[in-house]
């Protein structure tokens, strides 16, 4: 085999309540995450040599070591002991900074193309191991299939996910540094308890668009909608549609609608996508 092609998905959280800031600098978080066929493509072949190179068709993501793709493949290289070059291809679709989790999706899918690759038969939590290392979403991205997340990120659960439904997603404008919104988040003082993730796993559990819609939640939301325009701005177009819910992902600034039709779903995604930016009218992926 010289090459393994492997898809990487973007994630939405359906619910994010993020806890204490722990001694090791990460928080304590509880999350729901739900990937979208919003999908990154990563090529790795073996190469002459040794070391890693990494070219992409984005001007907006590192093509050098610097990259968290690079940084999962030493990762396994360390510990299986691979001395023969890698390349690897990234095809960026996902919006970076975004809070979709594009560059843990990366880091994911070149940890399953290598064990692929090189024939190392890794056990899915093997693979959530190493990619702990380099990013706290990466586990969840090994398989990416819906889940209840804890601890920093590396806890995870499988759930029911989303019924089959239609998601608007845009990111607009300034991308935004996970580090500084959890610094910002910790900056704000006390934040009110925030509901335990109860509704939002019943409603999934329903598969009742309208229940899931009114249970979603992100500690980040009032936040990322207050610091940054643009999401502000989307909001108010989405909420004119009348979708079943509308939430910032992640620490922003992506922000979603859920519709159980696709009619006003459409009819949202196009009024989005004149006025420019990032927009997505895109389908869960169970
Ligand atoms: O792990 P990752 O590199 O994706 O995290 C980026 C930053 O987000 C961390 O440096 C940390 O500041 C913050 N973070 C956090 N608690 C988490 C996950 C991330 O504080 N559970």
């Amino acid at each position: 085999m010289n090459s393994v092609t492997k898809y990487a998905c973007a994630k939405i959280n359906l619910y994010l309540e993020v806890g204490n800031r722990r001694g090791d600098g990460y928080h304590d978080l509880t999350s729901v995450m739900q990937c979208v066929d919003i999908r990154d493509r990563i090529t790795l072949a073996q190469s002459p040599g040794a070391g890693i190179s990494l070219t992409t068709d984005s001007r907006r993501i590192p093509a050098d070591n610097g990259n968290i793709v690079c940084k999962a493949l030493e990762a396994v290289a360390g510990e299986y002991g691979i001395r023969r070059g890698m390349s690897v291809f990234v095809e960026k679709r996902i919006p970076i900074s975004a809070g979709l989790g594009g560059g843990s999706a990366d880091a994911a899918a070149a940890i399953n193309a290598a064990d692929e690759l090189f024939g190392l038969s890794m056990t899915a939590e093997r693979k959530r191991e190493l990619g702990a290392r380099v990013g706290s979403d990466v586990p969840f991205c090994v398989e990416g299939t819906p889940s209840l997340v804890r601890g920093r990120g590396e806890i995870i659960t499988p759930i029911r996910g989303l019924p089959p439904c239609w998601i608007v997603l845009a990111k607009r404008g300034k991308g935004l540094s996970t580090r500084i919104m959890f610094e910002n988040l910790d900056a704000g003082g006390r934040r009110p308890e925030g509901k335990n993730p109860d509704d939002i796993l019943t409603a999934l559990e329903s598969g009742d668009v309208g229940k899931i819609g009114a249970a979603l939640h992100n500690s980040f939301h009032p936040y990322v909608l207050n610091l940054h325009r643009e999401s502000a701005g989307i909001y108010n177009v989405m909420k004119k549609y009348g979708p079943a819910g509308i939430l910032v992902s992640g620490s922003g600034p992506s922000v979603y609608a859920i519709f159980p039709e696709d009619g006003r779903a459409r009819e949202c995604f196009r009024e989005l996508k004149k006025q420019g930016g990032d927009v997505f009218l895109c389908r869960p992926i169970s």
